[in-house]
């Protein structure tokens, strides 16, 4: 079969990977993808915004099935636009990726149908917001509504930082039309997991549990990002827990979705807050997560093509995944100054130098071909994902990839799992 797949990230990265070691796939594409696609897919210079030309070629090579991997194309409505032209697509409908576009609409849906979330309310002007904030008291979490690429949440420890955070998203509008209506929400505690899930409609069948290491420095401190490491599996994502997840949040999610006549397909990401053994959801996405995706495709034993037809356009009646019993981690490479503004066009060293190892990915990110030398072009540029028994070793290994690789300014946390290091050497 002809497949595309839309991105040019990390995670697109791992799903062509992945994608085309599939007996069932003949051709892949990727539009725009990057150099490290390019050595096992085609790509083709299409951005993930432009969606009329996206699906003007899949209608033009009779695409058997498209995989969107970017929130922005699936809230613009990219699987409406395909299904209308009956192209099987892996991602939600317009009206059901609301649920990662509108945190706003997403926090309403949870609370109509009970599914445990952090208090919250809603604003579309600072005043109320504020008078809103004093009255709750910090620690307190402002939120744009809109999408704003793992930035737009701002946890704020005092009154003067929530003052501040509504500022810079009402007044200075530093994340333009996303922040247009905020979500103020009360502060939980608790590990943070990320639990992904296949979904046709009405069926879930749940990925291995995974961790995500939001902020920029080591120790989770410093400015939220996109995501600086992941692995899987998550010990805290303990396999009653797992159930208690699926059966208090994603299914009800998912019928609640179906009831409402916005039925769900495709990925459901489900971030998610443990404590003491009660779960409450952080947020959900519509996509798989970046840097999650690489471990857990790197762990993911079974073809992933019948899952995301099953998705697309079927059932996963009676499907289940296989999982390498090893732990897969994945260190973000990125570029100095990110999350905030950071230089393009480094030469990248160390790519292919040395052997390669065994086990070891390197995902490309934000990278492009200058005069056939790879160099920065993004704020994550590179997602080196080791295999390895248990987290330690998977973590052991992933950094001696890493140390191969080298750019002016290149910036890594050094601690990415920790949790689930710390957890091994208790038990
Ligand atoms: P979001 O974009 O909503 O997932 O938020 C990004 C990150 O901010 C989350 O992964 C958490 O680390 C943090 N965060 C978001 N909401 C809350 C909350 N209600 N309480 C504590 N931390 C939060
Ligand atoms: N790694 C977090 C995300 O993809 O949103």
């Amino acid at each position: 079969m002809k497949v595309l797949l839309i991105g040019s990230g990390g995670r697109e990265h791992a799903l062509a990977w992945k994608i085309v070691q599939s007996p069932l796939v003949k051709t892949l594409w990727v539009a725009p993808g990057n150099p490290g696609i390019a050595a096992i897919a085609t790509c083709i210079p299409i951005q993930a915004e432009k969606l009329d030309d996206l699906v003007a070629f899949a209608v033009e090579k009779a695409v058997d099935l498209v995989v969107v991997g970017p929130e922005i194309p699936l809230t613009a409505g990219i699987a409406d636009l395909l299904r209308n032209q009956g192209i099987p697509v892996f991602g939600p409908s317009k009206a059901a990726a609301a649920l990662e576009g509108s945190k706003a609409y997403m926090k309403d849906l949870l609370a109509r149908h009970n599914i445990p979330s952090a208090p919250y309310r809603t604003f579309r002007d600072p005043e109320s917001a504020w008078n809103y904030i004093q009255e709750q008291g910090a620690p307190i979490v402002v939120k744009t509504s809109g999408l704003a690429a793992g930035k737009g949440a701002i946890v704020c420890q005092t009154l003067d930082d929530a003052k501040q955070a509504v500022e810079r998203i009402m007044v200075k509008r530093e994340f333009g039309e996303a922040g247009n209506e905020i979500v103020v929400e009360g502060f939980l505690v608790g590990e943070e997991v990320s639990l992904l899930a296949f979904v046709d409609g009405e069926r879930v069948v749940p990925l291995a549990g995974a961790q995500d290491h939001k902020a920029i420095w080591d120790g989770d401190t410093g400015p939220n990002t996109g995501g600086m490491g992941a692995y899987s599996p998550a010990p805290a994502l303990t396999e009653s827990l797992t159930q208690q997840a699926i059966d208090q949040i994603l299914l009800p999610t998912v019928r609640a979705m179906a009831m409402e006549g916005t039925p769900y397909r495709g990925i459901l990401y489900a971030g998610l807050m443990i404590d003491n053994g009660a779960i409450q959801v952080l947020e959900y996405n519509v996509r798989f997560g970046d840097p999650e995706c690489q471990p857990l495709l790197m762990r993911m034993q079974s073809d992933i093509v019948p899952f995301l037809l099953a998705c697309a356009s079927g059932s996963l009646e009676g499907m289940t995944i296989q999982w390498d019993p090893r732990a897969a981690l994945c260190v973000v490479l990125a570029a100095q100054g990110y999350p905030g503004s950071y230089p393009k066009g480094d030469p990248i060293n160390g790519l292919d130098q040395g052997s390669p190892l065994i086990d070891v990915q390197i995902f490309h990110a934000g990278t492009r071909l200058e005069q056939n030398q790879v160099v920065t072009a993004g704020g994550r540029v590179l997602g080196v994902t080791a295999l390895g028994h248990g987290v330690a070793e998977a973590q052991r290994r992933a950094y001696e990839a890493v140390a191969r690789i080298s750019w002016n300014g290149i910036q890594f946390r050094r601690d990415i799992g920790y949790r689930a290091i710390d957890r091994e050497r208790q038990t």
